[in-house]
């Protein structure tokens, strides 16, 4: 697979002699022997030659030289043996990571002075990794080009946004997350990496596993929600799916843990925006899935566009080197997100794009995304003796390894498969798991009137809203290569799923935004006439159910996608209301990237469903829980605000020395509370209903005092007392009631999502140690404090039975 190369090699015999010679550097280990057998190719005489025969002999036949032992070396050594081979340039060329838009079939093209100059960097060895270059074909293209041309021919890495399915596209990562189902959570990951690795993407800039606490930022949509425990349960699931625990598996790519870190806190919601919060929330709240992907073997972190405290994040060495790699020992790499080095001059903590280089560098970011400071700056930096080398040394090495543990250097080509792209994308199994995470990932809001599930023998169903007939909505923003107008929409699910004697009849209703499946940015709001309004009421008046999906289209949520507000657009809301006063049996389907504040609707709507945007699958997935097919279990993993002043709302709030909650507070005004809203969300986290009832007793404590080095068994009978099976969540919380820093009112420790049968019991039991009653204390140590806590059971954040637990010493 290493072809010939067209080189110099009398020019760079010194180097690599050298490097050959020095202790611990080249040991002939099988990357390098091929690298050099490429080389011994060209130059079949004279002194080298001869290294490169004792090199594949001593390699061969496990003999030593020196002290080290050659024979199955370990990835180390491998990197080292690479590296001594590398010049500056070369070692330099590993950190840059370049776009493309090579996600056609055939040859590069040459037309495009972009992709051209692209082309003859990954010649020359000045590129470690390319982005959006997708497709096994070009993939193979432009591995091809790095390989065969470069020097030394180390392979390249091929990153892409698989943020929630590749072709086959699943719920967003919120919705996603609200499943509360661990196994689904990594079979939806699982196979974004089986279609992806077969189009030779190798890395996945997923997850995202920033905590967030602000639905007006866009970006939610992509994380797991407001709770870093269950964030943290949900990204180590993810995590798994992408990577295994093998990375060099066929249909293993590597997982980013993003954006590192705060980038969630951005004031205001305002994508990019500025950020500025204490060591506590960063340890307690920001850091936790971070810290347990570091541990766990993730392959990379990205970082964030935003300053922390002052400090651009690719600027610092703190949270990069302190805590990143020293503290949590991380050996994966880190990148940058894209442009953010270079934008370190518009933070204003950068004089040019050299010094940017400088401080990214030197504050432990590894690879360039699209700055070009690395490609322009750094070997310069090195000359100049302001970057040492072994600061460059680490980073190629963190890329290196990578590259090994993924299998590239036995095989650079092992992700463009061309025969396996065409078995795996997008295929019946795929989209069957599809629709399960779906339906597993949506949340019954309201059932007042048990108008859920729906006979399936219904004779007319009304199907109203512009969003119900969409097929592109359902795939939400990040949907990698998923296709324009693919998803099965809300309407195609209801027609496939009741029988000959039921009529379906559809009527648009209000309109929506225009540029549907685009990037195009502002999205077009025509002014909805009203034009729709009397054929939906009509349609409405004459049925026995009406479905009516309302919320947000694809690309209202998402990077960029900020807003202010958070309401339904148009006039989806006015048509509501209007429904109802000609039919009451109104099943409002909420579909959106974010949690909505609407209270009018949650107070109308007796019957509600957030489906979020549930992927391909979409319309199946809420067919199966309108007719009972499945029994909705999904828990929202957000609050939804009752206004868009509350925010941010959250239930592991930390209590103020005057708590409150709400207007007429003790008919005082001195308490923490708004005089015109209360301070609790419309809905909690954690909250979800489902078609049976769930009923817990008998909770317990094996002892209600235990110490340090103890553990006890916390315990709840959960009945289901309905008349039909179904899936409950179970969450463990705990409150300190005193410690050296404040500690919030409740915080998720423990969960376990379970199916009862109808009628049955289940015992449930939580273990409980310090480490479930321990954070990051004000001397920033993680520990348990002894003391009072409180241990809450319950169907979600708010309806909890608690017992209380002395801590000593
Ligand atoms: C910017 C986003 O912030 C990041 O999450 C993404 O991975 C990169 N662009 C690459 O597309």
């Amino acid at each position: 697979m290493f072809q010939e190369i067209d080189y110099d090699a009398d020019k760079n015999n010194q180097k690599l002699e050298t490097a050959w010679l020095k202790p611990g550097g080249f040991l002939g280990v099988h990357p390098a022997i091929k690298i050099l057998g490429k080389l011994m190719a060209r130059k079949k005489s004279g002194s080298f030659y001869m290294v490169m025969q004792i090199a594949l002999f001593i390699s061969i036949s496990g003999s030593v030289f020196g002290q080290t032992q050659l024979i199955y070396p370990g990835i180390e050594q491998k990197v080292d043996s690479v590296l001594a081979l590398m010049t500056l340039e070369e070692k330099v060329g590993q950190l840059n990571q370049h776009s493309g838009s090579w996600d056609v079939t055939g040859p590069i093209p040459q037309d495009n002075e972009y992709v051209a100059e692209r082309a003859e960097l990954l010649k020359n060895g000045g590129v470690g990794s390319m982005l959006n270059v997708v497709g096994a074909e070009a993939t193979y293209e432009a591995q091809k080009l790095a390989v065969e041309n470069s020097r030394l021919g180390i392979p390249i890495i091929f990153g892409f946004d698989v943020i929630h399915g590749f072709k086959t596209i699943f719920p967003i990562p919120l919705g996603e997350a609200a499943s509360w189902d661990l196994e689904a959570i990594e079979s939806s990951a699982r196979v974004a990496a089986i279609e992806a690795s077969a189009s030779g993407v190798t890395w996945t800039f997923a997850p995202m596993v920033d905590v967030g606490r602000d639905p007006r930022w866009g970006r939610v949509m992509e994380g797991a929600g407001e709770d870093p425990y269950l964030g943290t349960q949900v990204a180590l699931a993810r995590m798994n799916g992408f990577q295994t625990d093998d990375l060099s598996g066929e249909s293993s790519i590597m997982a980013t843990a993003k954006h590192f870190a705060g980038y969630a806190f951005s004031e205001a919601g305002r994508d990019y925006n500025t950020v500025d919060f204490g060591r506590h929330t960063l340890h307690n709240i920001v850091l936790p899935p971070f810290e347990a992907l570091a541990k766990s073997g993730i392959a990379t972190v990205m970082n964030s566009f935003n300053d922390l405290n002052g400090i651009p994040a690719n600027g610092d060495y703190y949270l990069q080197r302190t805590i990143l790699k020293e503290a949590w020992d991380f050996d994966g790499f880190i990148i940058s997100d894209w442009g953010s080095i270079r934008q370190m001059i518009n933070h204003g903590y950068s004089r040019d794009l050299k010094q940017s280089a400088y401080h990214a560098i030197t504050s432990g970011n590894d690879m360039d995304m699209e700055s070009e400071a690395y490609q322009r700056h750094l070997t310069e930096l090195v000359e100049e003796g302001e970057v040492d080398i072994e600061t460059v040394n680490e980073a190629v090495r963190r890329i290196l390894r990578m590259k090994f543990l993924l299998g590239l250097f036995d095989d650079p080509y092992k992700y463009s498969d061309v025969e396996r792209e065409a078995a795996v994308l997008y295929t019946d199994e795929h989209r069957a798991i599809a629709r399960d995470v779906a339906k597993r990932s949506i949340v019954l809001m309201n059932n007042e009137q048990n108008l859920l599930p729906l006979s399936k023998e219904v004779s007319r169903i009304a199907v109203i809203g512009n969003l119900a007939a969409d097929k592109d909505t359902p795939l939400g923003n990040w949907r990698a290569r998923g296709e324009t107008e693919s998803a099965v929409s809300l309407l195609e699910g209801i027609e496939a799923a009741v029988g000959e004697n039921t009529e379906v009849t559809y009527t648009e209703g209000y309109t929506l935004a225009e540029g549907t499946g685009s990037f195009a940015f502002p999205l077009n709001f025509p002014e909805d006439d009203g034009s729709g309004f009397e054929a939906a009421i009509e349609n409405a008046r004459n049925a026995d159910v009406v479905v009516m999906a309302v919320g947000e289209e694809a690309l209202q949520s998402g990077e960029g996608r900020s807003l202010v507000d958070i309401t339904l657009t148009g006039r989806q809301l006015e048509l509501f209301k209007e429904i109802k006063k000609v039919n009451e049996n109104v099943v409002a389907v909420l579909m959106a990237g974010r949690p909505i504040v609407e209270p009018e609707l949650y107070e109308e709507a007796h019957t509600l469903l957030n489906t979020w945007h549930l992927g391909s699958e979409a319309g199946h997935a809420i067919a199966d829980v309108l007719f009972g097919d499945y029994n909705p279990s999904g828990k929202l993993p957000m609050s939804v605000p009752r206004a868009i002043g509350q925010i941010p709302v959250y239930y592991n709030f930390k209590s103020p020395g005057r708590p409150g909650t709400g207007p007429g507070d003790d008919g005082a005004v001195f308490w923490s509370h708004f005089n015109d809203e209360l301070n609790t969300p419309e809905y909690s986290f954690g909250h979800g209903l489902s078609y049976t009832t769930f009923e817990y007793s008998n909770f317990s404590l094996s002892s209600s005092a235990m110490s340090m080095d103890e553990t006890i068994e916390v315990s709840v009978d959960v009945t289901n007392s309905g008349d039909m099976d179904g899936e409950e969540v179970v969450q463990l919380y705990i409150r300190d009631h005193f410690a050296s820093a404040m500690r919030p009112v409740k915080e998720l420790r423990g969960f376990e999502k379970v199916l009862i049968e109808a009628g049955e019991t289940k015992t449930i039991t939580f273990s409980v140690n310090w480490e479930t009653l321990a954070f990051y204390a004000a001397d920033e140590t993680f520990k348990a404090e002894p003391g009072m806590f409180s241990i809450m059971v319950g169907s979600n954040s708010v309806d909890v039975q608690v017992l209380e637990l002395e801590l000593a010493r």
